[in-house]
């Protein structure tokens, strides 16, 4: 009978008999009339082990020659070896290439970020960037089952879209036949807010696109984004949500993603402590940190990677940043009652410096109110017409947030840039491959 293919990371379920694993050549060695092929599958690494017994000594020698990464099935007889990584190996029996690979340009030695990001679709399948992106899978499946568990409806936003949402100044355009610009989306967030108003409770999960010009450590100009709008919800039932969402990412990945965060040498310890509830500041407050702190800044000015720092290093756990300036803040957000120049948001900084990784806030739900912001952010009125019959029609208070998929994952996994956190980066100065 033919031995079963089966994926390395069964084999623990598995333990014993024989088997058939289909990968690539990760590394090699030899020791007198031993060799050792270490296999990889992208599920897990397995070390093959050829000796005389089943294999001629031309056989041998021709294994020490494989270049690594050609393309392979193995059959073998599973062992247990706790010296072995995974504790255990395989007693190989046959040996079959499947393609021999060239010279492969991804080396052990320490290669330059643009080498290897030049050579992307190569560097995943290194064991780092293997361990982020499968952590990164995990977050997807943390945050979709979270939301549906909890009765939030999946609505997809479009991509292209006729106005801008987060700003004038990062939106990419293109012609659109005979209709004129049409913009790449910033945000779903607009069309969540029709969908709440149809089902309650919704979010979207897709990429936005922003044509950032800043070669900083967190911005992209492609990212992923999940945007939950909730009717009735005010800012204050928004950033319970968020912090409940944001623990339970931490601690699935936690639970989940053990051997990925070991290979990634992550301390987790800061990670244990991403439990609800999360400390709240006013904007107010964290300019008066900022200047205890040194900082030489006002009320009135954005906060930079540095800023974001400082607060976030004040705290052991994601810290919000609530009522800003409603001048630098998008159009849509309420304005408090109680001070008209503050609007009822929040951001959210991950710890140890990683950053803003939710913007979010209570949206304006008067006709008359958003009718004059738009006219005070110069925007266009015709490709908001929709959005004002969200006004017209039954307006309630709502509200929502975008949670940044890569910071998110950059944060967990302790990545200096959010680049490595998704599979294919775009920024302003890449596009390939
Ligand atoms: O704060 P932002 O701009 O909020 C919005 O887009 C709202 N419309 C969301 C909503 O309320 N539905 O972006 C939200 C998050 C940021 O906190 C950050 O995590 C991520 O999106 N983000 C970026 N990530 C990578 N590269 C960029 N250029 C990013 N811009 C925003």
């Amino acid at each position: 009978m033919a031995a079963s293919w089966v994926y390395i990371e069964d084999i623990p379920r598995i333990q014993e008999g024989e088997v058939e694993i289909r990968g690539w050549l990760f590394n090699k060695r030899s020791s007198g009339k031993i060799v050792f092929l270490i296999i990889r599958d992208g599920t897990g690494y397995i070390q093959g082990v050829a000796t005389l017994d089943n294999f001629t000594e031309e056989e041998l020698d021709s294994f020490e020659k494989i270049p690594i990464e050609s393309s392979l099935i193995v059959v073998g007889d599973l062992r247990r070896e706790p010296r072995a990584p995974g504790g255990y190996e395989l007693l190989l029996k046959r040996v079959n290439i499947v393609s021999y690979s060239e010279d492969y340009p991804i080396q052990k030695k320490d290669h330059s970020v643009d080498f290897l990001l030049e050579r992307r679709h190569l560097w995943i399948r290194s064991r780092k960037q293997n361990a982020i992106l499968r952590i990164r899978s995990e977050v997807v499946k943390a945050i979709r089952d979270f939301l549906d568990e909890k009765g939030f409806v999946l609505i997809d936003a479009p991509i292209l879209t006729p106005s801008s949402c987060e700003g004038t100044t990062t939106l990419f355009s293109l012609d659109y036949f005979d209709l004129g610009k049409a913009y790449l989306s910033q945000s779903g967030q607009l069309y969540m807010e029709a969908a709440c108003m149809a089902f309650g409770k919704v979010y979207c999960f897709g990429p936005a696109f922003r044509a950032e010009k800043s070669k900083t450590r967190r911005h992209l100009t492609e990212f992923w984004m999940v945007e939950p709008e909730m009717a009735f919800w005010d800012w204050q039932d928004n950033m319970k949500l968020q912090e409940e969402l944001v623990s339970y990412i931490v601690q699935r990945v936690l639970e989940k993603r053990k051997r990925e965060l070991e290979i990634l040498e992550r301390d987790t310890k800061p990670l244990e402590k991403v439990v609800p509830p999360f400390p709240r500041i006013t904007y107010r407050e964290a300019i008066e940190i900022l200047k205890r702190n040194g900082q030489d800044i006002e009320y009135g000015d954005d906060f930079g990677g540095d800023e974001e720092t400082i607060i976030s290093n004040q705290f052991d756990k994601p810290v919000f940043i609530h009522h800003y300036p409603a001048k630098i803040k998008p159009f849509y957000m309420q304005p408090d009652p109680e001070n008209p120049n503050e609007v009822l948001n929040n951001d959210l900084l991950a710890p140890e410096g990683y950053g803003e990784i939710i913007g979010g806030s209570q949206r304006i739900h008067d006709l008359k109110l958003l009718e004059k912001k738009l006219e005070e952010y110069n925007l266009p009125r015709e490709v908001f017409e929709w959005y004002l019959d969200l006004r017209r029609y039954g307006s309630v208070p709502h509200s929502g947030f975008g949670l940044g998929i890569e910071r998110t994952v950059a944060w967990i996994c302790g990545l200096k840039h959010v680049r490595e956190a998704i599979p294919f980066p775009r920024m302003i100065y890449r596009i390939y491959p």
